[in-house]
Order: C-alpha cells, then sequence, then structure tokens
C-alpha cells in the first residue's frame, strides 16, 4: 500500500512493486487525473486520497477493511515554505508531514496487523535528525522531526502487535520536491527502499534507516 502515489518515490514505489508480481494498492489525490500511475499493467487498485482529510483517511480504511496490507509505505509529503512560513502554510506542512503519516498508519493498523508481513515504513528525511530546534526557521526538517518524535512514541505500540516499523530516509532523489536536482534516481532509491523493507527483522522495528540499511540519527 503505497500512500502518495501520483509522483516521485510514491510512483516509483508502485511501478517496481507492480513489475515484481505484487498486489499493488495506491493512492493518489488525482483518481480522475492518474497520469502515469494509471498506466501501469499488473495488479494496482487506485484510491482517492487527500491525507489531509481526516474522512477520507477513515472513508479509505473502511473500504480495505477486509484487505490485509503486508507492507504500508507513507510516501505523501511536502516540502512547505522555506522560512517559518504563515500560520496556515506552516499548519499544511504539518498536517501532510507529520499527522498524515501518523493518522494513516493508525487507521490501516488493523489491515498491517492481519497480513504475512506486518511492515509499515513513514517516509521522513535526514533533515528531521536532531529536529525540532528552538526558534528554526526550517518547516520541513522541524515538520519531519516531529513525525520522528511521534513515530518513536507510538511504535512500541505496534510492535507489540507483531508489526515491524521504520521511519525511512529514501536518499537525495530527484523528483520535483529536490527541482530534479539531486543525486539519487528514484529506480535506485525505491530499488533500496525495496530490499531494506524485504531484510526488516522485528528487532529493527523502530529504527530510522535509509535507503541503504544505514541507521540514520534521530
Ligand atoms: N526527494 C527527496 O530527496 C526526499 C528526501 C528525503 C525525504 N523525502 C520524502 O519522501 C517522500 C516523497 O517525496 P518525493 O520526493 O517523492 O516528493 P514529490 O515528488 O514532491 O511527491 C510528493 C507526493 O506527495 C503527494 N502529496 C502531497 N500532499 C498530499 C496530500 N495532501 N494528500 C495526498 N498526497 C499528497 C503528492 O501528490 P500530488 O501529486 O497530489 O501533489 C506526491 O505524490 C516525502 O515524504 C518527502 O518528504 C524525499
Amino acid at each position: 500500500m503505497v500512500i502518495g502515489a501520483s509522483r516521485g518515490i510514491g510512483l516509483e514505489l508502485v511501478r517496481q512493486y507492480a513489475g515484481a508480481g505484487w498486489s499493488v494498492h495506491a493512492t493518489t489525490r488525482a483518481l480522475e487525473r492518474p497520469g502515469k500511475l494509471g498506466d501501469f499493467s499488473g495488479d494496482v487498485v487506485l484510491y482517492s486520497l487527500d491525507v489531509c482529510s481526516d474522512a477520507q483517511i477513515a472513508a479509505l480504511a473502511d473500504t480495505l477493511a477486509e484487505t490485509p496490507i503486508d507492507v504500508l509505505i507513507h510516501s505523501a509529503g511536502v516540502i512547505g515554505s522555506r522560512g517559518a512560513g504563515d500560520a496556515e502554510a506552516r499548519e499544511q506542512t504539518l498536517r501532510i508531514n507529520t499527522k498524515a503519516p501518523i493518522l494513516t498508519a493508525a487507521a490501516l493498523l488493523e489491515n498491517v496487523a492481519a497480513s504475512d508481513q506486518k511492515k509499515i515504513a513513514l517516509m521522513s528525511s535526514v533533515q528531521g535528525s536532531g529536529r525540532p530546534r528552538e526558534g528554526s526557521r526550517y518547516l520541513y526538517g522541524d515538520s519531519k522531526g516531529l513525525l520522528n518524535a511521534k513515530f518513536r512514541k507510538l511504535e512500541p505500540e505496534w510492535r507489540v502487535r507483531g508489526i515491524i516499523s521504520v521511519a525511512l530516509h529514501p536518499g537525495y532523489v530527484r523528483t520535483d520536491m529536490t527541482g530534479f536536482m539531486a543525486t539519487l534516481s528514484p529506480k535506485k532509491s525505491v530499488k533500496g527502499i525495496r530490499r531494506v523493507l524485504t531484510d526488516l527483522r522485528p528487532e529493527d522495528s523502530g529504527r530510522f534507516v535509509d535507503y541503504k540499511g544505514n541507521t540514520v540519527a534521530w
């Protein structure tokens, strides 16, 4: 299950998992115009989801009620404004980068718990390391640092359900978010992410790892 699959890393996750023969569930905000997401052959089912909407998250969970989810990946995210931003912009960034991954994972927890692999990956960033910092003007890093903090608090509750969950740094990847200026291709990042997720063992739960499986400092 890939949350936020219209572009970038999410789109590549769908491409590679579907190409490898997985049954893939993927969400987009633009179900009526899925673009490249609508071009995949294979077992790909699309759902509409704006992660800012609690009602849409609940509706997705209802739709998927009896469907086990082996691997849940929350990829949706925004870079937000470079400065502190106005209150509304700040709230929007925190909603998407910090609250949505936690709310979505919570809404789909039973689906993951009912699966064979029971894995959750929340897309964080090295920019969340050591954050939030007091007086910081870098909202993106703060939003990921706050996500990490929430994840670390909740992960033990997920672990007792047999779920293996990690915070994930995908590398510095050539997508819209980086203005396509980054060194790493989505293909290589996702190849690494898939290997890391395949290799996850129960003792890895609660780690912050990058696409190579290296530990990232909180
Ligand atoms: N690229 C990097 O170097 C890098 C590094 C570290 C971490 N990350 C993290 O990796 C994840 C994916 O990044 P990316 O590079 O693939 O970014 P991207 O190319 O900008 O794609 C962002 C994705 O998030 C979706 N999204 C944004 N707001 C949403 C909302 N309200 N509801 C549902 N979906 C929403 C977008 O959907 P729409 O098409 O509808 O806007 C799009 O599919 C993000 O969490 C990002 O913070 C990326």
